[in-house]
């Protein structure tokens, strides 16, 4: 059964104003070196019971992966080989970078050893936007990093950030227009989501451009050739990514690190675990646990051992975030009746609100209505214990 594996890099060269992902200032914390020994002691302990998969994808996430030395990226991957997981040509690998941290050299080094995708976290070519954000990088050294990726002919893809305060139409536009130009593969274009009250929720496009910001990307990208697979994700046909993909259909994924999340189908109904959010915690765990699964040994507040109608908003969820959907077939061959049944008649009903479609091969998918209204659509369709 195939594996992907993410492993959370969490540094940064500053942090980012709209971002809650679990990442530090580098200065501010254990240096890289220790961090990746405690990563690859992790490894070492708890491969049991997954090593010897075949691994569908690899993930470098962070944070940003691209500023720590690219040799100790390395070490990680030499690592997963020896512990036995089967990597052949088909396994995606990818690093997150930004713009300004990677040269010729550092790409030598991934590319010969294995890495063959990378993420650029590009956001926006506009630099007033990109100070507005508490962006380290400035636009010119975003394109010099992209023009160092497209010289070699790498698959790349890029992270585009809108939506954001003062943002008008047609600076989306011009973003849109310079990205199509370096020819990446894949993109994703995020709408930029923070809490209420948060300093960049002020000043934000009103309602009706943000509704034509979502068209722009659509009708921009798809003219020059970009298929949208995901809610947020467009590709080349064929450049899907493999590792994004193992959310989405269901795939276990096992992740690595500090605050890494995972996946694995070693319960009945699946089992969600993670590690902690602090370095304290994380190395106190980690410089403690006997060897074992992945998730043997863990604490109750770190494991969540799901219950059907968990498993079956799961799969309603992340099925319908890809543009292929969900299969009917899926959920009969998952589910007993009486769960199918109600899930059907729930999607059956989106469909006549005209929220979903349902295609004559008899997958449900987000019709272009419920595309811009997804989160009311995995409101309906969660399910509680008693549903059923
Ligand atoms: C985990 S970040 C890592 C990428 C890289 N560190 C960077 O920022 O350049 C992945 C992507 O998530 C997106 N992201 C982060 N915070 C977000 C937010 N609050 N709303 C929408 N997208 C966000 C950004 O586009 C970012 O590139
Ligand atoms: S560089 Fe990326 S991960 Fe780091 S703070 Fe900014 S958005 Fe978050």
């Amino acid at each position: 059964m195939a594996l992907s594996l993410y492993v959370h890099i969490p540094y940064c060269i500053q942090r980012c104003h709209y971002c809650d992902f679990t990442t530090f200032e580098q200065s501010l914390i254990m240096p890289p070196e220790d961090y990746v020994k405690l990563l690859l002691m992790e490894m070492r302990q708890r491969h049991h019971g997954v090593a010897g998969r075949k691994l569908r994808s690899i993930y470098f996430g962070g944070g940003t992966p691209s500023l720590i030395k690219p040799s100790l990226i390395v070490s990680i991957l030499k690592e997963v080989a020896t512990l036995g997981f089967e990597i052949d040509q088909s396994t995606e690998v990818t690093i997150e970078i930004n713009p300004a941290t990677v040269s010729e050299s550092s790409l030598d080094t991934y590319i010969q050893n294995g890495i063959n995708r990378f993420s650029v976290g590009a956001q926006t070519f506009n630099d007033d936007l990109l100070k507005m954000c508490g962006r380290e990088h400035t636009a010119a050294q975003t394109r010099e990093t992209l023009s160092l990726l497209q010289k070699r002919g790498l698959n790349y893809t890029f992270d585009l950030l809108f939506a954001l305060p003062g943002q008008k139409l047609a600076q989306l536009e011009q973003d849109l227009n310079e990205l199509v130009d370096f020819q990446p593969k894949h993109l994703s274009a995020y709408y930029l989501t923070v809490p209420t009250g948060h300093p960049m929720s002020k000043g934000r496009p009103p309602e009706n451009e943000q509704v034509s910001m979502f068209e722009l990307i659509e009708s921009h990208l798809g003219l020059s050739g970009f298929e949208r697979y995901e809610i947020s994700n467009f590709c080349q046909p064929g450049f899907e990514s493999r590792h994004n993909m193992s959310y989405w259909d269901n795939t276990d994924f096992w992740g690595l690190g500090l605050s890494a999340h995972s996946y694995l189908k070693s319960s009945k109904w699946g089992t969600r675990f993670w590690n902690p959010k602090t370095f304290p915690a994380y190395e106190e765990q980690v410089s403690n646990a006997a060897t074992g699964s992945p998730e043997e040994g863990l604490p109750d507040e770190q494991v969540e051992v799901l219950k059907m109608h968990e498993s079956l908003t799961d799969i309603c969820h992340m099925h319908l975030r890809t543009l292929s959907g969900l299969p009917e077939r899926l959920l009969n061959e998952l589910f007993d009746g009486l769960a199918a049944s109600e899930a059907a008649s729930r999607l059956n009903s989106l469909v006549t609100k005209g929220w979903l479609v349902k295609s004559s091969q008899n997958n449900w998918s987000l019709s272009p209505e419920g595309l811009l209204l997804s989160n009311q659509v995995f409101e309906e369709l969660t399910f509680g214990p008693s549903d059923f």
